[in-house]
Order: structure tokens, then C-alpha cells, then sequence
């Protein structure tokens, strides 16, 4: 039986809408790196707005977990998971889902109900206690001992702790060749969870306030490798038909056995990663491996895939990443056709991140090997710890996972610290790259760059919002400015651009900057010139509420340091484009 079709087809059966998943990469949400679970993109929908393919929704959504990579090697993590789910908008509510989830469990999946437990929500705050789940599991004959009354800890759901919410019920299946006791006992961990149903109601705001949804909902999940597991009999997920292929091929390539404790783990993360790095960078977002976010732990997935191969002896040089990425691309491609689509990039990022960290890996090792040897003490220097990071290619977690191998530690937060100075640097190298001229930081430097901003602004306003800077070139005597504009400024146009640029200066504007991420800074509005060329974690400066713009600094604290800005000249610095001239005195 194919699960995945199976529980789709039975949906199906009863109204549903299949949707395709949607990217592992959330749209529109800069605050989470990954789709944690199959409800996120249907965020809107459960709030109440429409979904173009009705009230009742089926599908098996791609999920990325990488809060914790560590934990991978076990016999039940993953970082990427599927979700199978069924929604409700505003549609069925409770009866309906319950008496469906049971009969496709009993009757599709061939689960005794003797196996199962179910657990309901008890009731807390101003949220009453769920009897109408529970006389629903009666009905279905599920008996009183074997249904667990628990608080909001473990039987209310939400994502991240804000938004649509609301208590759920969870089934469980009892995985073990002891008789099943009567009695659901929710701490024995042979009660395994097998799918949750969520009854959403509600919404939480950010300071814990409940209030009713305009709709009740249903957002069900159901973790495909758990279901699998227990529908073929084994405890260890990778002893599933899922990762039957994969393994094979690392016993393959490795000439060792999983079977072997020695090699289990390291078994399992390579397949979990090379599963993880083949749906991420398949992703029709288009993620490569970098050095922050998404990228980041892309980057971070294959360089620990590869050390790990290294470990098995397998030949990094050889082509057993791809061939087990082609094993992926073919079983996952049915429900996510983007991969066959964009095989070539993943197979481009895997052998291009492969090189990069290839030359630099046994080098590494033997750097830290060094360290290790000639170390006082029992902790690695943030200097030597952040020499394996910028020379070697190591990411902190890779030094941190071989440090604790050699019960060492590492001075993380020097680390970070010397970390975020080389940030500061480069992103300075990088301004002064882009805005040409700015050597020196001096203070009168500093303070063209400011009028640089509020000159950029201020020509938005005269000549109107299609101003784009070109260029800029800035000495300590004085500013230029070039932007595109179709005309000669009029003097009266000249004028009104140094009146604004100076009114501002005397209002005592303050110049405030964050850091964000790239695609966050442009959703927010912010201008900036090559956005290409800016990392992806950028600052962005303000001036009260006139301007918004990525930018390296340095800037003066307020616009009241400038002094009179005048225009000095205006011309034309190509076909499309205008100079401006200009100082402050
Ligand atoms: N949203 C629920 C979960 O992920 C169904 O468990």
C-alpha cells in the first residue's frame, strides 16, 4: 500500500481538494526559515480568507525541522519530513474528522482499534475542557481508560505561539509485542503518536489573548515516516521502505554495514541530510549554500555529510552523493515535481559545495588535530575556533561536533563575537566598494554620506519616486550624485531639492540602523542600489521617517551635524542620468 496515496485518495473520497505542497521555503515570512508544519502556508485560509479550491483540503506538505541537527541520528528525527493533512475551512468540525481519521486508520490502514489511545484536551484558562471529542471517541468504541484528559502543554496547538490555534486531540498507536494495557498511560513511550487533529477556533495574539476565529477549522497532521513505521512493523524509521534504497547505497559506497552499531549513526545522518539538501535545494525558491539562513544550513548539511562519508571511508571523490541524491529525486518526485525539474541545480549544488569544502576539509582536520595536540586546557579559543570557520570552511556546529567527539569545549560566544567584528568589516569593505570614494571614514565623509541619503530622498519628492540612484562619489570636500531622471532640473526644481534636504537637516532628524535580512529589508521598502551585491544579513539605515536605505554606514547620529547642504552644480553624467554636485558648509 502507498500511504501517501491512500490517505489522499480516501480524503478525496469525502470532498476534499487535493492541493500540491507548498515550497519548504516560506513566502512572505522572513521570520521563519523553513515550513515546520503542513498548516503554515494555510495560515491565511484558516483566518478566513477564501481558498480557491474550497472548504476542504487534502495534501502532503514538505516540512523542514533544523532547530536541532544534532538530534538526527536517532532512530526517529529527521530534518525534512512529509506531513500528510486535511483541512477544514469554516467546513466540518470535530464529528466529521474524528469518525474519518478513525475509519481510515481501521479500515484503510488495517489498525486494530485495540491499539489505540486518544488524548483530548482537559480544559485551562478560559478554555473548556473537550467532552464532545471525547463522547466521539466513545462512540466509535474507544473505551473512557484509554482516553487521557491533558492541559495545554500537550493537547493545544499553535505555530509559534501566535495566530490561529486551538485544542486537539492526538491518536496513538501502541508500538510493542507486550499485551496493550487497558489503560492509555501517556508517559509510556510504546504509545506512539500517529497523527493529531487540531480543532482551530481560536486565535492567540502576542500578549496570550484567545479570541474565537470568525470559523471553526480543522488542521489535521500526520507525519508520513511515523505512520510508515508503524504500518510496516519497525521501530527504526530507517529500517522502512522510505530509506530501504538509500541505506542499501551507503552499505554500497561504504563497504560497511548499518547493521554495524559502529556505522549506524553516521548511516543515518548522511541519508537524513542528503533527503534534507535534495528538498531544499530543489525548492523552486531556488536556495544555495551561503552563509546565513537557509543557505547557511544548507551549507552546514552537506560539509556534515561529507564528514560523515569521510568517517565510513566512502570516496568523496567519487559520485556517490549524486547517486544517492538521483535515489531522492526519483521516489519524492511523484508529489513534488519540482525536483525532477530543477535535478540539475541540485545536482550542481551538491557537487559545486563538494569542491569548495573538499579543499579545504583535510586541512581542516589536520589544523584541528593540531589544535587539539598543543591545546592548554580543555577549550579551543574563540581565534582558533574562528581560523577553522574563515580559513577552513568549518561551520561552528562542525568544530563544536568534533570538539565534543574529543570531550573538548569551545569559547562559542568569543567565537561569535569575532564573528560579528569580521561582519562589521566586510560589510564596511562593502560600502565603500559600492558607494566608491569613501576610504576614508572621516567625519566629513561621514556626513556627506548622510546628505547622500537625504538628497536621494528628497529628489524622490521633487522629481517624483522614479529617482533611482546611480552612482555616488564622496570626498571629504564634497559629495556627487548621480540618478536617473529624463530631464534637466529646473532651477526652481534645484531649489526646492536644497530647501527640503535642508529642512530636514534642521528638523534634528535621528539616523537609526537595523539589521535584517536582505529579503526582509526589501519587503520593508528599503532602497538600495546593487542588491545583488549586499550579504545576506544587511543593515539598513533610516532617517526619521524620510528615508530607508541598505547601506554599510558609516552615518552621522543626527541630520542636525550636517551644517547647510547647497548645490553646487547639475548636469548630465550619461543618457538617462543626472549628476549633482553638492556640499555642506
Ligand atoms: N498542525 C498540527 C501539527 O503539526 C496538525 O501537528
Amino acid at each position: 500500500m502507498n500511504i501517501k496515496d491512500t490517505y489522499i485518495k480516501f480524503f478525496e473520497e469525502k470532498g476534499h481538494k487535493y492541493i500540491p505542497s507548498s515550497g519548504v521555503i516560506p513566502e512572505n515570512d522572513p521570520t521563519s526559515l523553513f515550513i515546520t508544519a503542513g498548516m503554515q502556508p494555510l495560515v491565511p485560509y484558516l483566518l478566513g480568507e477564501k481558498h480557491p479550491e474550497g472548504t476542504r483540503l487534502v495534501d502532503v506538505q514538505k516540512c523542514v525541522r533544523t532547530s536541532d541537527l544534532d538530534e538526527i541520528g536517532d532512530t526517529t528525527h529527521h530534518t525534512f519530513f512529509e506531513m500528510l493533512g486535511n483541512w477544514s475551512l469554516g467546513d466540518y468540525f470535530k464529528k466529521e474528522s474524528i469518525t474519518w481519521s478513525f475509519e481510515l486508520l481501521t479500515k484503510y490502514f488495517n489498525i486494530p482499534k485495540e491499539r489505540l489511545a486518544v488524548t483530548v484536551f482537559k480544559g485551562e484558562g478560559n478554555i473548556p475542557r473537550d467532552e464532545e471529542s471525547a463522547t466521539i471517541w466513545k462512540g466509535l468504541g474507544i473505551s473512557e481508560q484509554r482516553i487521557s484528559y491533558l492541559g495545554k502543554e500537550d493537547n493545544f496547538w499553535t505555530v509559534g505561539g501566535v495566530g490561529p490555534c486551538g485544542p486537539d486531540t492526538e491518536i496513538f498507536y501502541w508500538r510493542s509485542d507486550e499485551p496493550v494495557p487497558e489503560k492509555h498511560d501517556p508517559e509510556d513511550e510504546r504509545w506512539v503518536e500517529i497523527w493529531n487533529n487540531v480543532f482551530m477556533q481560536y486565535y492567540i495574539d502576542e500578549e496570550g489573548n484567545v479570541t474565537e476565529l470568525s470559523q471553526k477549522n480543522v488542521d489535521t497532521g500526520m507525519g508520513v515516516e511515523r505512520i510508515t513505521a508503524v504500518l510496516e512493523g519497525k521501530d527504526d524509521n530507517y529500517k522502512t521502505s522510505i530509506w530501504k534504497e538509500v541505506i542499501e547505497k551507503i552499505e554500497e559506497v561504504s563497504g560497511k554495514s548499518y547493521d554495524d552499531e559502529k556505522y549506524t549513526k553516521a548511516m543515518r545522518i548522511i541519508a537524513d541530510h542528503i533527503r534534507a539538501i535534495v528538498i531544499i535545494s530543489g525548492d523552486d525558491a531556488g536556495c544555495k549554500p551561503s552563509n546565513t539562513d537557509q543557505g547557511y544550513v544548507l551549507r552546514r548539511m552537506i560539509r556534515r555529510t561529507i564528514r560523515y562519508a569521510k568517517m565510513l571511508d566512502i570516496d568523496i571523490n567519487s559520485d556517490w552523493d549524486k547517486c544517492l541524491a538521483e535515489i531522492i529525486i526519483r521516489d519524492y518526485s511523484k508529489y513534488y515535481h519540482e525536483l525532477e525539474r530543477n535535478k540539475d541545480t541540485i545536482l550542481e549544488v551538491l557537487s559545486s559545495e563538494k569542491t569548495k569544502f573538499n579543499r579545504t576539509l583535510e586541512k581542516g582536520l589536520r589544523e584541528f588535530s593540531k589544535i587539539t595536540k598543543n591545546l592548554n586546557g580543555d577549550t579551543i579559543n574563540k581565534d582558533l575556533a574562528f581560523k577553522l570557520y574563515d580559513t577552513y570552511g568549518f561551520p561552528i556546529e562542525l568544530t563544536e561536533e568534533l570538539a565534543k567527539e574529543e570531550g573538548l569545549k569551545i569559547d562559542i560566544d568569543g567565537f561569535y563575537e569575532k564573528f560579528k567584528e569580521h561582519q562589521e568589516k566586510s560589510r564596511t569593505a562593502a560600502a565603500g566598494k559600492f558607494k566608491g570614494g569613501l576610504a576614508g571614514d572621516g567625519i566629513m565623509e561621514t556626513k556627506y554620506h548622510t546628505a547622500t541619503h537625504l538628497l536621494n530622498a528628497a529628489l524622490k519628492q521633487v522629481i517624483g519616486k522614479d529617482v533611482h540612484q546611480k552612482g555616488s562619489n564622496i570626498t571629504s570636500e564634497r559629495m556627487r550624485f548621480d540618478f536617473s531622471c529624463d530631464h534637466k532640473l529646473t532651477d526652481e526644481e534645484k531649489k526646492r531639492t536644497e530647501d527640503l534636504v535642508n529642512k530636514w537637516i534642521s528638523e534634528g532628524l535621528d539616523v537609526t540602523h537595523v539589521e535584517m535580512t536582505k529579503e526582509a529589508a526589501l519587503a520593508s521598502g528599503a532602497e538600495c542600489m546593487f542588491i545583488e551585491k549586499y550579504p545576506d544579513i544587511v543593515t539598513v539605515y533610516s532617517i526619521g521617517d524620510i528615508s530607508k536605505e541598505l547601506c554599510g554606514g558609516p552615518h552621522v547620529n543626527n541630520t542636525k551635524e550636517l551644517g547647510h547642504f547647497k548645490i553646487k552644480k547639475e548636469e548630465s553624467s550619461s543618457a538617462g542620468v543626472r549628476r549633482i554636485k553638492a556640499i555642506l558648509e
